[in-house]
C-alpha cells in the first residue's frame, strides 16, 4: 500500500505549492489517509511565507474521481470531525490563491472542490460531475448554495438532480472553469498564470480573496455543514448502499424498489 506522502505528493517551486492528487490507479479516487495528506498541505502552505500560490491538480490525465467508493462503504465519515471534513473546511478557507488545473475526470468532490479554488483551468479532456443523486447521497461543499449562484439555479437544478457529465466546453461556458486549453499546452498556461500571481504584492492577493469570499463565507459554512450532516444519514441509507454496492459489482444501480 502506497503511503500517504506518495498518494498526495508536494513540492514547491517559485513560490507555488504545488499539491497533486497521486492515485491514478485509481483515478486519483480520495482516501480518508489522502483527505488528512491534503489537509495537512494547505495548512502547511498557510504557515509557510515562501508559499504564495497553491496549485492543486491530479496524476496522470485525471483530476480525481471523488471519494473512493469503496471507502464509503467501509470507513465512512462518521462526523465533522472526519478527514473529508477537515479537508473541505480547509480549502474553503483557505487565505492563500488555490488555482486548479483540470485534466481528465473531476467526479463528486473532485468538482465541488473547485467551487472553492480562486482560479480554475482545464483542457479539452476534462469532464465535471456531480453524482449525488445518482449515488443516492446529496450536495457537499455547500454546492447546493454555490452551484446555483455560480451557473444559476435551473442549470443547478439539471446538473445536481441527472449527476450528468459537463465536458470541458460546456464547463467553461457555465463559469465552472476560467479557461480551457489543448492538452499539451495547460500546464504551461497554468504555470504562467500561477507565477504572475506568485509575483503580485502577496497581502494584496490576500486581502482580494478574501473580500471576494468574505460576503458568503458564513452561508457557505452553514449550508456545508448541514450538506454534510444530510450526506452521512444518506450514506447510511439502502439507496447509497445500493449505488455503492453497483458500483464494486461493475453493475447498474436499480433504485425500482425504493418509494
Ligand atoms: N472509488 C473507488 N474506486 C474508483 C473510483 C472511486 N471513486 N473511481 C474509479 N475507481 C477505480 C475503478 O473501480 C477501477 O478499479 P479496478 O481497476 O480495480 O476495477 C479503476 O479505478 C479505474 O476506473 P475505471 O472506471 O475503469 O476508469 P474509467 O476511465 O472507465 O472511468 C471514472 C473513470 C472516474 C468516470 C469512473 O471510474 C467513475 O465513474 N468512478 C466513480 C466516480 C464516483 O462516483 N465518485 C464518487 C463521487 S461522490
Amino acid at each position: 500500500m502506497k503511503n500517504r506522502t506518495e498518494l498526495v505528493r508536494t513540492k514547491i517551486d517559485r513560490g507555488i505549492l504545488q499539491i497533486t492528487i497521486h492515485r491514478p490507479e485509481k483515478k486519483n479516487a480520495l482516501t480518508l489517509a489522502m483527505y488528512t495528506a491534503l489537509t495537512t498541505a494547505l495548512d502547511e502552505a498557510e504557515m509557510n511565507t515562501a508559499i504564495r500560490v497553491i496549485l492543486l491538480c491530479g496524476a496522470e490525465g485525471c483530476f480525481t474521481s471523488g471519494n473512493d467508493l469503496n471507502d464509503f462503504a467501509t470507513h465512512p465519515p462518521q462526523g465533522e470531525e472526519s478527514p473529508v471534513f477537515h479537508f473541505l473546511r480547509a480549502i474553503s478557507q483557505a487565505n492563500k490563491p488555490i488555482i486548479a488545473m483540470v485534466s481528465g475526470a473531476a467526479v463528486g468532490i473532485g468538482t465541488t472542490m473547485l467551487l472553492h479554488c480562486d482560479l480554475v483551468y482545464a483542457d479539452q479532456t476534462a469532464n465535471f460531475q456531480l453524482p449525488f443523486v445518482p449515488l443516492g447521497l446529496c450536495p457537499e461543499a455547500a454546492s447546493s448554495y454555490l452551484l446555483p449562484k455560480l451557473v444559476g439555479f435551473l442549470r443547478a437544478s439539471e446538473i445536481l438532480l441527472l449527476g450528468e457529465c459537463i465536458n470541458a466546453e460546456k464547463a467553461e461556458l457555465l463559469g465552472l472553469v476560467n479557461q480551457v486549453f489543448p492538452k499539451d499546452k495547460l500546464r504551461q498556461h497554468v504555470m504562467d498564470k500561477a507565477l504572475r500571481l506568485a509575483k503580485q504584492p502577496p497581502a494584496s492577493v490576500r486581502l482580494t480573496k478574501s473580500l471576494l469570499r468574505e460576503s458568503q463565507a458564513q452561508q457557505v459554512a452553514e449550508v456545508m455543514s448541514k450538506e454534510g450532516a444530510l450526506f452521512l444519514q444518506q450514506l447510511a441509507k439502502p439507496e447509497a448502499q445500493e449505488a455503492i454496492k453497483a458500483f464494486t459489482e461493475k453493475r447498474p444501480a436499480d433504485f425500482s424498489r425504493f418509494s
